[in-house]
C-alpha cells in the first residue's frame, strides 16, 4: 500500500519543520506496530496521517488508542476502534485503487472525510426536513 506518497504529499510542511528541529533529546521512539502503514514511517508523516484521521471522524487521539494522557500507549491493539481504523484504511485503499483507478494514493477521491465528515457514525441518508418545521399550510402545499 502506497500511503507514503499520500503522506508526502500533505506533510511536506511538517516535514520540513522536523528536519529544522532537529530530533531534540527525548525524541518520541520509532513506531512499532505499524501493520497498513510502512513499518518505517517517520513520525512527522504518521502524525499528519493521525491527525487527518481523528478530524475525520472529529475525535480525540484517545478514541483509537489506550491510555490516558500523558501516559499513551499508542503501539497497543487494546481498543477495537484502532482494529476498526485499519480495516478502514485497507478498506479506502480497495476504493481508491480497485474501484476509482487511482494509481496515486497522493491523489486519492475517495477518504475518511468523505464519509466520516466529522463524525464516527456517518450518515446513511440526506438529513429530512425536521418535523416541526412541516405546518399545514406546508403539507397542504406539498400535496398541491
Ligand atoms: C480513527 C482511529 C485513530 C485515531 C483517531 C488516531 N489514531 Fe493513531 N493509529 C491508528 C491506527 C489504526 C494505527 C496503526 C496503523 C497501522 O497499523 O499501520 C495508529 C498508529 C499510531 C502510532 C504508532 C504506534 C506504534 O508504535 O506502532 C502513533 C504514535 C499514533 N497512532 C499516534 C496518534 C496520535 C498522536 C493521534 C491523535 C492526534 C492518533 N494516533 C489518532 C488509529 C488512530
Ligand atoms: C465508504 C465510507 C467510509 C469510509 C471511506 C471510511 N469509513 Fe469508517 N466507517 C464507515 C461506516 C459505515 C462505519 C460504521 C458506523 C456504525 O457502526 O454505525 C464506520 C466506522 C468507523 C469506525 C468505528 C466507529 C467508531 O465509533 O469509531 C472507525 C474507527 C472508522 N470508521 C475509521 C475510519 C478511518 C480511519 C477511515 C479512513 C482511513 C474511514 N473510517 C473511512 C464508513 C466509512
Amino acid at each position: 500500500m502506497n500511503w507514503s506518497s499520500l503522506v508526502l504529499a500533505a506533510s511536506a510542511g511538517a516535514l520540513a519543520f522536523s528536519v529544522a528541529a532537529a530530533q531534540p533529546t527525548g525524541a518520541p521512539p520509532a513506531p512499532k506496530n505499524l501493520q497498513v502503514l510502512p513499518k518505517d514511517m517517520p513520525r512527522p508523516q504518521l502524525m499528519e496521517v493521525m491527525k487527518t484521521f481523528s478530524s475525520a471522524l472529529g475525535v480525540k487521539c484517545t478514541h483509537c488508542h489506550a491510555g490516558t494522557p500523558p501516559t499513551m500507549d499508542f503501539a497497543s491493539d487494546a481498543k477495537k476502534e484502532k482494529q476498526i481504523a485499519r480495516a478502514m484504511m485497507r478498506m479506502v485503499h480497495r476504493i481508491n485503487t480497485q474501484d476509482l483507478g487511482v494509481k496515486d494514493m497522493s491523489q486519492m477521491k475517495v477518504t475518511c472525510f468523505t464519509c466520516h465528515r466529522g463524525a464516527t457514525k456517518p450518515l446513511t441518508a440526506a438529513p429530512t426536513a425536521p418535523v416541526s418545521s412541516l405546518t399545514p399550510a406546508t403539507i397542504s402545499a406539498e400535496r398541491g
